[in-house]
């Protein structure tokens, strides 16, 4: 991961928000880089999941909307995280993240000991240090080794037995009881601040999607099923966002509303499966190490408040197994609440059936920043090439941020830098390429490498003297190939937009 973070800074694929005043926690910049491969991600996400679909059609709703939509989805009275804090170092905890462990002491009295993180690994890690403390200071002899150390979450046990958990910070009991904390930012509209004045910026882009159900619907004459997509912004007010660009509080969401008929799970689950193999495969397509994604089905008591059922892509990060997306059966939960809430209806007239009823819905929910990082894992590597090691970025060519670089074999020959200057120019009609003269071949080969680039094109004497062809050298097994001038942007369009 550190790895991964210090290239993403250095290349200027993504910098911490306001880094000259030392940052600002769970908010992040994508830099030159990182701002055309998000633009790829969701470029590719919309060709496969709008365009190439008839059964598809897209939205752009906006960020804040009438309070009135977040009362009746439930995310006032319900979108929230359970918390405490420690009363000593002021530190916030999501209480599901804090994780305990019993040990027990020659007569027999059970103490604790509470830890914050993902994986047991991990967590044994952090509790090898507080055991040792533990058992120098503990008045009786304490018996429970490490290995014997059991962990569990701390929402799973009562209140009774919450209580007796000691704060991670610092193993006393100066944790305050759970309790739930809203994740919607909050603002005011119009020039008096007062309570009629708050308004939320949206923390998922679903809520526009079922707003304008009826009104897409009817604009393009869909018939059931089909279903509106749209990329935009969400806001978080996460408690502890970490792990990078994994858990931001700013951060942008791929979502899919599919309306279909109503009915029970024998209707949605075929559905949901359907999007659920769509997805994957497009994780797979545009790049994600299969190796590292598995599949989680969510407990129906851990289901968020307007889901039947969920099922999660997960990807092995570095810092453990985690969700990467989630494709939920929302069932009517929404078109219904938005229907009492605002009195419209939201029922669509199904012609065939000859009846009026208001969809179903599944829904295929995507961060860009969650899958920018699961790309950025999955490319990472590192060999070795004619004796040194080299570390670069295996992108799909279709995501690559930086496609071709264009390198002059030598700057100073005014007729080849000509020739690769009109290549560049002409590249950079259909894609994003660079240019690079300076320094040797093999130092302009590793900077390219390094920020994924898929092909580098070098222009040489043969090309101006001999044959008019250029070579094409692959990042990946770094053979290379001669092709001439004149074919170069179609070799290129079936190796980058062929996936
Ligand atoms: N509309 C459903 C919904 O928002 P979610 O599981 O809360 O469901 C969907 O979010 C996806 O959005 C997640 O699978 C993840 O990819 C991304 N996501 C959620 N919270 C995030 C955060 N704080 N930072 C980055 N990505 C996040």
């Amino acid at each position: 991961m550190d790895d991964i973070i210090s290239l993403s800074k250095r290349r200027g694929f993504i910098f911490r928000s306001s880094e000259i005043y030392n940052g600002f926690q769970g908010f992040y910049d994508y830099g030159p880089l990182g701002s055309e491969l998000k633009r790829n991600i969701k470029e590719r996400w919309s060709q496969r999941f709008i365009r190439e679909r008839d059964d598809m059609t897209s939205l752009d709703s906006s960020i804040i909307a009438s309070p009135k939509v977040w009362e009746a989805s439930g995310h006032v009275s319900g979108f929230s995280d359970p918390m405490c804090d420690c009363k000593e170092t002021k530190t916030r905890y999501r209480s599901d993240q804090i994780f305990f462990a019993t040990v027990t002491t020659v007569g027999g009295n059970k103490l604790y000991l509470s830890v914050v993180e993902d994986e047991e690994a991990e967590m044994r890690k952090a509790a090898k240090k507080i055991l040792k403390k533990m058992k120098k200071e503990a008045e009786t002899e304490i018996t429970t080794t490490l290995e014997e150390l059991v962990f569990t979450n701390y929402m799973d046990v009562s209140e009774e037995e919450q209580a007796l958990i000691p704060s991670p910070a610092t193993q006393t009991m100066t944790l305050t009881p759970s309790r739930s904390f809203n994740l919607m930012f909050s603002t005011s509209v119009g020039a008096v601040v007062d309570g009629s004045s708050v308004a939320y910026l949206r923390p998922e882009t679903a809520q526009g999607i079922f707003t304008n159900f009826k009104a897409c619907q009817a604009t393009t004459r869909k018939k059931l099923p089909f279903g509106i997509a749209q990329i935009g912004k969400a806001f978080r007010n996460e408690i502890t966002p970490r792990n990078f660009i994994f858990r931001s509080r700013e951060f942008e969401q791929m979502e899919i509303e599919y309306f279909f008929r109503p009915g029970d799970e024998e209707v949605w689950r075929p559905v949901l499966n359907d999007w659920f193999r769509d997805c994957r495969q497009w994780l797979i397509d545009v790049g994600v190490d299969e190796s590292r994604m598995g599949v989680e089905v969510h407990a129906k008591d851990k289901l968020a408040h307007y889901a039947l059922a969920c099922e999660d892509v997960t990807f092995r990060f570095p810092f453990g197994e985690q969700e990467l997306m989630g494709v939920a059966a929302r069932g009517q939960y929404d078109l219904k609440q938005h229907e009492i809430a605002s009195g419209k209806s939201q029922e669509y007239f199904d012609d065939e059936l000859k009846e009026k009823y208001v969809p179903q819905v599944v829904e295929p929910s995507l961060g860009v920043d969650r899958l920018f990082l699961a790309l950025l894992c999955s490319a990472y590597a590192e060999d070795v090439q004619g004796g040194e090691q080299r570390s670069f970025l295996k992108f799909a060519p279709s995501i690559a941020p930086v496609k071709v670089a264009v390198l002059p074999l030598i700057k100073n020959n005014e007729q080849l830098m000509e020739v690769a200057k009109g290549l560049h120019k002409k590249l950079a009609k259909r894609w994003n390429v660079e240019f690079d003269a300076a320094g040797s071949i093999g130092k302009r080969y590793r900077r390219a490498d390094e920020i994924g680039a898929p092909f580098c094109i070098t222009v040489d004497f043969e090309t101006i003297e001999k044959d008019n062809c250029v070579t094409i050298r692959d990042r990946d097994s770094t053979e290379q190939t001669r092709v001439k001038l004149e074919d170069v942007v179609g070799w290129l369009e079936d190796e980058i937009e062929d996936y």
